[in-house]
């Protein structure tokens, strides 16, 4: 049964999208099955995937629309073992047309039902906004949300009114709704404004924030132009490493691989010279108080 997460944060540019294409292709990487919906009208997920959000013939806004089951527009990329719900510009228009209908916020959760037991993952890249697109994929997250925040000055504005509107989802319309961790993103190790927003991230959200951290990487960010994640770009670089890791922690807290895997791996990046010493054994700590 799939494992379903939607990345939200409705400030813009704070690497939603590049998590979900690269958290995605190293779940792929570590044999999960996963299917990535761009729920976004920019499509930026599909581009960055290498397909022309003008060519898709049927895409996300027909799955909410209803006027195509969801099993049929997916794309499968071999090469990335990753599929696709590509997004497409008409996806802008369904934000009006969604008012009108029946269960207008919950069209994306029960349009995953029939696929649910294909995948092992399935991840949600959500618009820069809280509109009717982003709760349809509140709704949808039915293990909980990631949130991107990037490590910047006042990577917390905004965050209240995004936690409040969880509340709302909560009360009203999902009463499951869990966030399953942020994600720092763009973290710059040399500065020491990255280190402190990431503390004062740590206090808003105790125990919620993974450990493995994405560092601003240019690789990372020339990887779409390419069409493809980073994994396949440039698998040495340290934004791989980042997502790598972030992918690692994610199986372990899901219980997808377990210690002696997870282990079995970190030794690997060790003995590749891709982490010292010191970030593997912080790693194995902090995973095991995660986990407890
Ligand atoms: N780790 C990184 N290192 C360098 N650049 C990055 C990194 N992560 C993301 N970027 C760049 O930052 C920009 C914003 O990232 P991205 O599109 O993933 O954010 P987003 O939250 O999805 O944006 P939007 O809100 O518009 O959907 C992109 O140009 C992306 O290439
Ligand atoms: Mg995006």
């Amino acid at each position: 049964m799939a494992i379903v997460y939607t990345l939200v944060n409705q400030k813009g540019g704070v690497g939603k999208t590049t998590s979900a294409i690269n958290l995605g292709a190293y779940l792929g990487y570590y044999g999960q099955k996963v299917l990535l919906i761009d729920l976004d009208p920019q499509a930026n997920a599909t581009s960055c995937l290498g397909i022309n959000k003008h060519d898709v013939k049927a895409g996300t806004y027909e799955v909410l629309i209803g006027t195509k089951g969801i099993a049929e527009p997916i794309l499968h990329n071999p090469r990335f073992k990753m599929s696709l719900l590509p997004s497409s510009p008409a996806l802008a228009g369904a934000e009006v047309e969604l008012v009108e209908m029946d269960e207008r916020h919950g069209r994306m959760r029960k349009a995953l039902v029939p696929v649910l037991d294909r995948y092992d993952y399935i991840l949600i890249d959500c618009p820069p906004s809280l509109s009717l697109l982003t709760l349809n994929g509140l709704v949808a997250a039915l293990d909980g949300v990631l949130i991107p925040v990037q490590c910047e000055y006042l990577a917390l504005e905004g965050i209240g009114q995004l936690v409040q509107t969880l509340g709302k989802v909560r009360n009203s319309l999902f009463t499951e709704l869990e966030i399953r961790g942020v994600m720092m993103t763009m973290e710059d190790k040399r500065t020491r404004l990255s280190h402190d927003v990431i503390s004062e991230v740590q206090k808003f959200f105790p125990n919620q924030v993974f450990h493995a951290t994405i560092p601003r990487n240019i690789r990372v960010a020339e990887a779409p132009s390419f069409g493809q994640p980073i994994l396949f770009y440039d698998e040495n670089s340290s934004g791989a490493l980042g997502y790598q890791m972030l992918a690692l922690e994610l199986l372990y807290g899901d219980e997808r691989l377990d210690k002696e895997q997870i282990t079995q791996q970190l030794d690997g990046l060790k003995a590749q010279g891709r982490i010292d010493d010191e970030r593997y054994k912080t790693f194995l700590i902090d995973l095991g108080k995660l986990s407890q």
